[in-house]
């Protein structure tokens, strides 16, 4: 990139102070835009109804609009770093605030209404001066919703288990939902990863252990309350519908009338986000991590090679390769042990008769190859200079605890509520089957007594890294998720606020960069090739600490970003008073 080339990976903000606030924060010397708000209309021709402050948008209204929860995002120039198009996930809903009263009264507009503020988000962007505006319309405007029809593609497609009285073919899905972090890759398009599907399904009382694995519990659906008018999502009546979920969704944003599809090559996990990289000879590596308590860390190696073409000529490149999971020794060196039918155990008389079992029952193939049982691995990111990559492993402060897994190499502290960054250098090139590992760092607050709690980070205090990303000069950004029951309490007690920090990688020094609003997380990070825009996301400002169905608390917690009424999930545009490359 010779935009930013030479520029290297030094940092030059002043650390913005940690105290509590309802605003965005930057350093110094920097400004921020606030765009495309919960309820603003996403730009589809002659379909732009504006938000209404008490909510009362229908769901069709919703369909054209966009949705809650803001999370990864990732921006495709059209023209340089002056236009392009964000794509952006919206991964769940505040049912207290989506509605004009909230969860009080519930019924299946409402239900539509919500499956319509999930999904994803295709919005066009250009730069005017100093500010960056909406196009309004755009032709490449659209909104994919837990209602949008995509495609199973891959070895798992049609499989038994994904098939469905309302799809026999196992083939069809209606949309995507609890999208969380993403991934972006070489050929164009944008990668969406299906989070926590399972808090959508109301399991049984008597779950078998497929469904035990995958966290189908009587009592999940008292959540979203989808199943009490979308039948699809009680798994007494539809068992497999469950299965369809999981995965990670191929969008291509230039070609609004595409189909979605789900790639079930890369695995079926509580998908976090998929970096993308390439191999030397241009085969495209996928790392995955799956935000769930002792799960793991999955790297996806394709068969091809990235063709010149973009989209089109790439549209078959992820249904064809080897999918991995992650070992890591005591030793400081790692393997990644193959995902496939007839390996290391994984054979009929297990319940892996196909590649398909494989792929749909990736959790317990795992716990067959004895891969490591990870402190909530979030999102993954490689850094463009030295290949090595980095994986946010958030927090789990069940570990240690009696009944649970203990401390191991990889994840060191009981009781983890600060969270660690590993990193790995692949032995050789990115399809290499081994690597060596360490930690980046332990999260903490030096200021604690508990010594699990007080890490080793040079810099500024912080815990539960989730959001991550190296950008083009090799600056590693850090983003919090420290969840709204413990900010400010606790071990949180000097951390009120979630943020985000920058990391030279090479030093080690952590920096904060930027304070959230109340009760909000940070998270979704995307910049314009020549970094002098910097775009993240604030997810659920005023989340309150419980109570979550009920209107009146976000409003008592944060009037983020309109200074009145409801708060609303919104993307922030950053860029520097002068001009310059963020983070210089
Ligand atoms: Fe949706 Fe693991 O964060
Ligand atoms: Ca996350
Ligand atoms: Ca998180
Ligand atoms: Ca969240």
């Amino acid at each position: 990139n010779s935009a930013v080339s030479g520029l290297g990976r030094a940092i030059g903000f002043k650390s913005v102070p940690m105290t509590a606030v309802d605003q965005v924060v930057v350093p110094e010397g920097y400004r921020t835009q606030v765009i495309y708000r919960w309820g603003d209309p996403t730009g589809i021709a002659g379909r732009m109804p504006a938000f209404k402050t008490d909510a009362s948008d229908s769901a069709d209204d919703q369909a054209l609009q966009a949705g809650m929860h803001h999370d990864g995002m990732a921006f495709f120039p059209l023209d340089g770093s002056n236009r392009g198009l964000l794509v952006l996930n919206h991964e769940y809903v505040d049912d207290g605030l989506l509605h004009t009263d909230g969860m009080k009264t519930w019924s299946a507009a409402k239900v539509r209404k919500s499956m319509h503020a999930h999904g994803v988000s295709v919005i066009e962007l250009r730069r005017d001066g100093a500010a960056w505006q909406q196009v309004l319309p755009s032709r490449f405007a659209r909104r994919i919703t837990a209602l949008t029809p995509m495609t199973l593609t891959g070895p798992a497609a049609g499989h038994p288990m994904l098939r469905t009285a309302g799809d026999p073919s196992g083939t069809q899905v209606l949309g995507t939902f609890n999208n969380c972090a993403n991934g972006q890759t070489p050929w164009g398009t944008y990668l969406t990863c299906e989070e926590n599907f399972a808090d959508y399904f109301e399991g049984t009382a008597t779950p078998d252990a497929h469904q035990k694995r995958w966290g189908l519990k009587k009592g999940n659906g008292a959540k979203y309350r989808w199943h009490e008018h979308e039948e699809r999502f009680d798994v007494a009546k539809h068992p497999n519908e469950s299965n369809r979920y999981g995965w990670v969704v191929e969008i291509d944003p230039q070609d609004p009338s595409s189909t979605p599809r789900k790639r079930t090559a890369l695995g079926r996990a509580a998908h976090e986000g998929a970096a993308v990289a390439l191999t030397d000879d241009g085969r495209a590596v996928v790392y995955m991590g799956e935000d769930s308590r002792f799960d793991y860390i999955y790297k996806f190696v394709s068969c091809d090679k990235v063709r010149p073409g973009g989209a089109a000529a790439n549209r078959d490149l992820l249904d064809h390769g080897t999918l991995y999971v992650g070992r890591f020794d005591v030793d400081g060196t790692g393997e990644w042990l193959p995902l496939v039918q007839g390996k290391g155990g994984l054979v009929a008389d297990k319940g892996f008769a196909t590649q398909g079992d494989v792929l749909i029952k990736s959790r317990q193939a795992s716990d067959i190859l004895g891969a490591t049982k990870m402190d909530r691995p979030e999102w993954t990111t490689v850094d463009p200079l030295t290949k090595e990559v980095y994986c946010t492993l958030t927090n789990n402060s069940n570990r240690g605890a009696p009944g649970q897994p203990f401390m191991d190499a990889a994840n060191p502290r009981s009781n983890n509520t600060m969270g660690q960054i590993i990193r790995w250098k692949e032995s050789g090139d990115l399809d290499a089957t081994k690597f060596a590992w360490n930690h980046l760092v332990l999260a903490g607050d030096p200021k604690q007594t508990r010594y699990e709690a007080q890490g080793n980070v040079k810099g500024d205090a912080f815990g539960s890294p989730d959001g991550l990303m190296v950008d083009a000069r090799g600056v590693l950004w850090i983003q919090t998720d420290v969840s709204t029951s413990t900010l400010g309490k606790g071990e949180y007690t000097n951390l009120p606020n979630n943020q985000m920090l920058a990391c030279d990688p090479t030093k080690g020094e952590i920096r904060r960069f930027l304070l959230g609003p109340a009760g909000c997380e940070i998270t979704g990070l995307t910049a314009t090739p020549d970094l002098r825009t910097l775009f993240i996301n604030i997810q659920h400002p005023g989340e309150p600490a419980n109570e979550r169905s009920d209107p009146e608390r976000p409003l008592a917690v944060s009037k983020w970003p309109d200074g009145a009424g409801r708060p609303r999930s919104a993307t922030v545009v950053i860029t520097k008073i002068d001009g310059g490359v963020i983070g210089t």
